[in-house]
């Protein structure tokens, strides 16, 4: 545990607080202000004592407030962030995604249980997987919702609706189709900077996500996230595929979820995955002061600077019976039948990071799953982390390779030394098991 006691009492009894009941917007702003107070009041005792406590509380923070922001969205008029799957619309039967949120799907996963690490490939084995959306180039924005307001964890950001990140250019499509997605980089600001945040309208129990990236934010003071989440937290459960602050290289994917579910082991040959398990086995947000189930990949260019040194790669992000998988494949190694839209999991070797289904229900611990891209600039865990250095990646603290103090500092002089802060993305795709 890298949590003291009283942190760990004091951000639970925060998030019960604040938790119930999320209702409409009345209860929001009060929330938030609890929220803000504290967090002063937590920065300035145990706060800068562990960095780890840090991103752990920034991770919980985030999770509180997306819950409220998402039905906050839905009681001011109709800019759902959750749709819901259209399967009495959709034209198209191949691409109907109904099984994967009907009651009786539970029934219909894939019968795949096969251990992930153990397969060997095989380039004649057909896909399980069936596309249900894609996003890619001058359509790609099309199937999100742009997150407005501040960030939910604390970073000094301002998110824009989408007709603003388009006229400011924190959003474009490039000589190469990719869509960009950054932050302002005004040379030097006294508030928020604004920022991106995009949720799919897609929404999915069960799926095999694939992002495709070039590039992402990087940098000290940055915070990018993929991830997925469902519509009440932590009920419906956080899926957090790429995550990482400041000048980390490695990726770290965790899962924060209700009480129940648990990784069996730490052990990570036991698992049969390459990462290395970064804090407990118990999942559950409210029981551990939201330490969640956090993997660290191995892989040195997982993340930021020197995974788009290499132009980036693949994560996929299986979620089914067998519970949930994540991989990262670099840019010269990807599956092929990636790149040819016929996954086959099974041929792809030990993931990066596994939550099996033998001790968290993967369907009853996460559910109406969108998919989220963001980035924060400092906010709980990039700031908590500042002064911090070990991490793969911040063999320096950003205090001591910037010279300045805080990260809010920093951000907020330096848009220069945001120029890195971005996502390049070829494309996401999110696939529903056939049978
Ligand atoms: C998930 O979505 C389905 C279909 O819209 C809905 O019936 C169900 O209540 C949702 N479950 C949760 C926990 O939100
Ligand atoms: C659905 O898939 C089948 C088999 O691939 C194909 O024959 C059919 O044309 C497809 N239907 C639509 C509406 O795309
Ligand atoms: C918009 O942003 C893109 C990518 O960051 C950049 O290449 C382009 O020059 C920018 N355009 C303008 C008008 O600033
Ligand atoms: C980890 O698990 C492997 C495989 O089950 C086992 O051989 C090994 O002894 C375990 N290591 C520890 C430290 O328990
Ligand atoms: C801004 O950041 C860059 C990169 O870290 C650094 O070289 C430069 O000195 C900084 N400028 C100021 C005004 O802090």
């Amino acid at each position: 545990m890298r949590f003291s006691i009283d942190a760990a009492l004091l951000v639970l009894a925060l998030a019960n607080t604040l938790v119930d009941p999320v209702g409409a917007m009345p209860t929001y702003v009060p929330k938030r202000h609890l929220l803000k107070r504290a967090t002063d009041g937590f920065h300035k005792t145990a706060l800068r004592h562990s960095a780890g406590l840090a991103q752990d509380l920034r991770i919980a923070l985030r999770g509180l407030g997306v819950a409220s922001p998402a039905r906050l969205s839905v009681t001011n008029g109709g800019n759902a962030p959750f749709c819901v799957p259209k399967s009495k619309s959709n034209p198209n039967p191949n691409t109907t995604t109904t099984p994967a949120v009907t009651s009786t799907s539970t029934s219909k996963r894939p019968s795949s249980t096969t251990s992930t690490g153990t397969s060997t490939p095989s380039s004649t084995a057909q896909s399980d997987w069936q596309l249900a959306k894609s996003y890619s180039g001058n359509t790609f924005f099309s199937g999100w919702n742009f997150f407005t307001g501040g960030d939910p964890t604390n970073g000094i950001v301002q998110y824009v609706d989408q007709a603003t990140a388009q006229s400011s250019n924190l959003t474009s499509i490039n000589s190469d189709g990719n869509i960009i997605m950054r932050v302002d980089t005004t040379p030097q600001v006294t508030g928020n900077r604004p920022s991106v945040r995009i949720q799919s309208q897609f929404s999915f129990t069960g799926g095999l996500v694939i992002m495709d990236s070039v590039h992402m934010p990087t940098g000290c003071g940055t915070w990018p996230a993929f991830w997925t989440n469902g519509p009440t937290w932590p009920q419906t459960g956080e899926i957090d595929i790429v995550e990482g602050v400041n000048d980390y290289t490695n990726n770290q994917a965790t899962i924060h979820t209700n009480s129940g579910c648990d990784l069996p082991s730490s052990n990570v040959t036991a698992l049969g995955i390459s990462g290395s398990i970064v804090g407990g086995t118990n999942c559950a947000a409210l029981e551990t002061g939201n330490q969640g189930c956090g993997v660290r990949a191995s892989q040195t260019n997982s993340f930021g600077a020197a995974f788009n040194s290499i132009g980036g790669g693949v994560y996929a992000m299986r979620w089914d019976d067998s519970g949930i998988a994540v991989w990262f494949f670099a840019r010269g190694s990807i599956p092929s039948d990636i790149t040819a839209n016929a996954p086959v999991p099974d041929g792809w070797g030990t993931p990066s990071a596994f939550w099996p289904a033998s001790t968290c229900n993967p369907f009853e611990f996460f559910q109406n799953h969108s998919v989220i891209f963001d980035t924060t600039l400092c906010g709980d865990w990039a700031s908590g982390v500042w002064t911090a250095s070990g991490i793969p990646g911040q063999e320096q603290s950003c205090a001591q390779r910037t010279g300045v103090a805080t990260c809010e500092q920093f951000v907020r002089q330096n848009g220069t030394a945001l120029s890195e802060a971005y996502w390049e993305v070829k494309g996401v795709q999110i696939y529903q098991s056939k049978s």
